[in-house]
Formats: C-alpha cells, sequence, structure tokens
C-alpha cells in the first residue's frame, strides 16, 4: 500500500429497512418507485439532495420559507459562513446568521453545504491586509475555528473555493492566499478534515463544467491530492449559465471524469439566466446531466424566487419573484422524475479496511408506517450517519428507528433524535412527517457504521 495514501476513506451507504410488520428483517432500497411532487422528494427517491442557497435575513419571509421547507433538502448559506461574516474582527467568530441558517435546515430536515473556508473574495478587511505566515496562520485557525464550531453538522464544505485563474493558463488564481505558498488549498483541506472528520470536503469553482484548461487544472489537482492521501471528497461546479456561458455539451462527460477519480461530484449553484421553453430546457438537461452520473449526489440552485438571485435581472432560477413556479421548475421536476440511476455506495480507493459497499435494491415504501435510510460517512475508526425518515401512505405522529452497529463500535452523540442505546425516537418538533414526507437526524460513532435500520410509527 502506498504509505502517502490517506487511511481514510468516505462512502455513502444508502440503507433502508421498513417497519411494516410484512417486511420482517432489514431491507436495502434506495428510493421510490413513485414520481414524487417536490425537487427534495424527487431528488430523494434517486438518491440525492435538492438544495438551495439560503440568505438568513429571508427567512422571516412567509412565502420566501415556505417553498424552501416544501421543495429543498438541502441549503447552503449565500454569503453567512464567508469569512467576512464569521470573522469579522481576527480572533472573534460571529456565527449568529449561519446559526440561524443551520436551525431552519435541522427543522425541516435538510442537509447543510458549508460555503466558504477559504476564498480569495469576500475576506474580511484585517484578512486583506496580511500576507505571508501571518495570513497562513490566520487562514488555519479560521478553518479550524468555523469548521469545528459545525462539527457534525455539515454534510459537504466547500473548503476552497475559486482558487483557478480563468483563460487558457491553467494557472492558479493570484491572490494573496496564493502567496503564502502553493500548499494553501492542500493545509486547508488537511485543517478541515481535522476540525470535522464527518463533513465531506469540496473543491468548488465555476467555469469548470465543462472540459477547458481551468477544469482540466482542478482535475489534475484532484488526480494529484488523491495519489498523495491529501483529504478531498468532492468536486463542486457552480453552473452559472447564461448565453454567454451556456451549459456546455459536455457537462455530463465532465462530472463523469471528475467522479471516476473517485470524489463524489456536485451541482453547487446553478442558476441559468432565460425564460419559458429555452430556459426550461436547459434545467431539464442539467438535471439529467447529473442523475446520469452515479456520483453526482446533489443539486443546488443557487436562491429561491428570481428576486433573491445575485443575478435578478437575468430571471435565472425555479420560480418567479412572486414564489409561482416558473416552466423550468417543472422540466426539472419532470427530468428528476425521469432519473433511472441511483448513487450507490461510492467508494474512495484509499482505504482498503473499510468494510465493502453495500448494494442496494430498491422496494417502495407502501402502505403505512415509516422506512428509515442511512448516509454513511465513514473513515478508519469512526462514522457519521444521517438517516432520513420517510412516512408512507399517512401521516405519522411519531417515530423510532433501530439500527444494528457491528460489535466495538458505539454511539457517542446524536442530534434531532432522542437517543437510546442504539433506538433513536424524534424530538418534538420532528415526530409528525406527513405521507411521503421525511425528516432527518443524526448520530457520530466510534467503530463502524450501521448498514441497516428499522422504522416503526406511532
Ligand atoms: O449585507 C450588505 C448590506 O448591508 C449592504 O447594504 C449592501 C450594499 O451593497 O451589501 C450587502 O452585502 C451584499 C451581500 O451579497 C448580501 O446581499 C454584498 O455587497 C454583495 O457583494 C454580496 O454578494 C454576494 C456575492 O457572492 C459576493 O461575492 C452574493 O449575494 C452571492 O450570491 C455571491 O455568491 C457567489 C458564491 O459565493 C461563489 N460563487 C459565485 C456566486 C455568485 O457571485
Amino acid at each position: 500500500m502506498d504509505p502517502h495514501r490517506s487511511p481514510r476513506r468516505r462512502r455513502v451507504l444508502a440503507a433502508a429497512a421498513t417497519g411494516l410488520a410484512a417486511a420482517a428483517g432489514a431491507v436495502f432500497a434506495v428510493g421510490t418507485a413513485d414520481a414524487a411532487s417536490t425537487l427534495g422528494a424527487s431528488a430523494a427517491a434517486t438518491g440525492r439532495y435538492f438544495g438551495t442557497a439560503v440568505a438568513a435575513y429571508k427567512l422571516s419571509d412567509a412565502t420566501y420559507s415556505g417553498i424552501l421547507d416544501r421543495e429543498f433538502t438541502s441549503v447552503t448559506p449565500e454569503n453567512e459562513m464567508k469569512w467576512d461574516a464569521t470573522e469579522p474582527t481576527q480572533g472573534t467568530f460571529s456565527f449568529g446568521s449561519a446559526d440561524q441558517i443551520v436551525a431552519q435546515a435541522k427543522a425541516i430536515g435538510a442537509k447543510v453545504r458549508g460555503h466558504a473556508l477559504a476564498w480569495h473574495s469576500q475576506q474580511p478587511g484585517w484578512a486583506q491586509n496580511l500576507s505571508g505566515t501571518a495570513l497562513r496562520n490566520a487562514m488555519v485557525n479560521h478553518v479550524t475555528q468555523v469548521a469545528t464550531h459545525y462539527k457534525g453538522q455539515i454534510d459537504s464544505w466547500d473548503v476552497v473555493n475559486e482558487a483557478f485563474a480563468d483563460g487558457g493558463s491553467g494557472a492558479r488564481r493570484d491572490s494573496n492566499l496564493q502567496r503564502t505558498g502553493n500548499d494553501w488549498i492542500e493545509v486547508a483541506f488537511r485543517t478541515a478534515r481535522a476540525a470535522d472528520p464527518g463533513a465531506k470536503l469540496c473543491y468548488n469553482d465555476y467555469n469548470t463544467d465543462g472540459q477547458n484548461a481551468k477544469s482540466n487544472a482542478v482535475y489534475a489537482m484532484v488526480q494529484d491530492f488523491k495519489a498523495r492521501g491529501v483529504p478531498i471528497d468532492c468536486v463542486g461546479f457552480q453552473s452559472h449559465f447564461n448565453s454567454a456561458s451556456p451549459l456546455p455539451s459536455d457537462y455530463q462527460a465532465n462530472l463523469q471524469r471528475f467522479a471516476n477519480l473517485g470524489v463524489d461530484v456536485q451541482i453547487t449553484e446553478l442558476d441559468i439566466e432565460g425564460s419559458g421553453t429555452a430556459q426550461a430546457n436547459s434545467y431539464a438537461a442539467a438535471v439529467r446531466a447529473c442523475l446520469a452520473v452515479t456520483r453526482c449526489n446533489g443539486i443546488t440552485v443557487w436562491g429561491i424566487r428570481d428576486s433573491d438571485s445575485w443575478r435578478a435581472s437575468g430571471t435565472p432560477l425555479l420560480f418567479d419573484s412572486s414564489g409561482n413556479k416558473k416552466p423550468a421548475y417543472t422540466a426539472a421536476l419532470d427530468a428528476l422524475n425521469g432519473g433511472t440511476t441511483t448513487p450507490t455506495t461510492p467508494t474512495t480507493p484509499t482505504t482498503p479496511t473499510s468494510p465493502p459497499p453495500t448494494s442496494s435494491s430498491p422496494p417502495p415504501p407502501t402502505g403505512s408506517g415509516c422506512t428509515a435510510t442511512i448516509s454513511l460517512n465513514q473513515w478508519n475508526g469512526g462514522f457519521v450517519a444521517t438517516v432520513r425518515v420517510t412516512a408512507g401512505s399517512a401521516r405519522i405522529g411519531g417515530w423510532t428507528v433501530g439500527v444494528t452497529l457491528p460489535s466495538g463500535s458505539a454511539v457517542s452523540n446524536s442530534w434531532n433524535a432522542q437517543a437510546s442505546g442504539t433506538s433513536f425516537s424524534n424530538v418534538a418538533y420532528n415526530g409528525s412527517v406527513n405521507a411521503g414526507a421525511s425528516t432527518e437526524f443524526g448520530f457520530q460513532g466510534t467503530g463502524t457504521g450501521p448498514t441497516a435500520a428499522s422504522c416503526t410509527a406511532r
């Protein structure tokens, strides 16, 4: 074994078991057979999340929150986790707005994409004025403090954002961070892993959506990181499209070549300027590209209504400014419901000691009761399990999920559930789940994570 390779291994393992009497014993399942009626539910049926960027100050807007709660299963704070927001004064951290978004995500059972730990832009003034060792130390401290604050609560972190130059050079972008030394990116990733070993660590960029000099340079970096055991789990493709920069014809092929390196790929900031059928077709094509790539495990749109967009005049989102569904929404939903592939247990080929992937066969949840689906982030000696509880054909008033842990493994802490050994029951705010709807809880543990769960409804 290459001694430089990381002992870590990460896999997303999806397992589900029904609590119905008819289905005694655990059966593994991902998704449902029925077309679902929201973006989140439809994406979930393919084993993926469908997320949006969220601004904390808009959460009090009932139209905005109504759509968020109904449609999305992942949130990305649009600005609230950036360096200028979280460390406005060196060494003094400010998490209020970001915490608000994380709390809302928990309340609706959504994942959180953390955005972004190290970036040349939106740095606080004090960091903009630093260089060399002082800046490197400040970056390491920032990554440590922020990732530690949110430890166990982040599905994926954009550890480094937009570090490559546009154009044909394939070079790194010049920035104060880059001038601290070419290793600043891998230092940020290693630091994030140490602070929150349960989060997937992503590199995120724009103009890398098709194969070009910039995406080739990112590809080479990811390849190098995998070869040297630098911890990286995912690559984010921002996917900001318009007529000058349309969805590339080799979008899917580009996602696939990154996935083939052994990382997850995620569409992280999707928006497509335009209107009507043309916009709808582009959204459908973007969704289909993700569905066609097994390791494309989620799509995030960069805002909810057109009026929420950073480029509102281009009307690039799925809901109009009044919150009505646009043709683009319908096209994206239809594409999700037509998806036929399911992410299956991606493995990172750097740790031969982790358990083998578990394959899935998808019996649809039928009847009343509930199902529980486990997503596992695992490394040598520990794991974080995220469990999605989905109600069957009737609303449930409470639930209990039981998991089986291999001997020697143990649960160390949990969230959004009341834990008793390996049994987890709802807390006050997430017991009531409407027919076909879902809620999520999670737990962290030592040893090897669970492969099966049973769900009992009340
Ligand atoms: O909050 C202040 C407000 O108090 C002030 O009155 C106002 C005056 O301009 O500015 C407000 O802050 C703005 C902030 O958005 C919140 O609306 C900033 O000026 C503005 O620069 C900031 O823009 C954000 C931009 O990143 C900054 O680079 C956008 O909302 C955000 O959507 C955008 O997101 C980026 C991703 O992080 C990375 N990829 C590209 C993407 C789009 O640019």
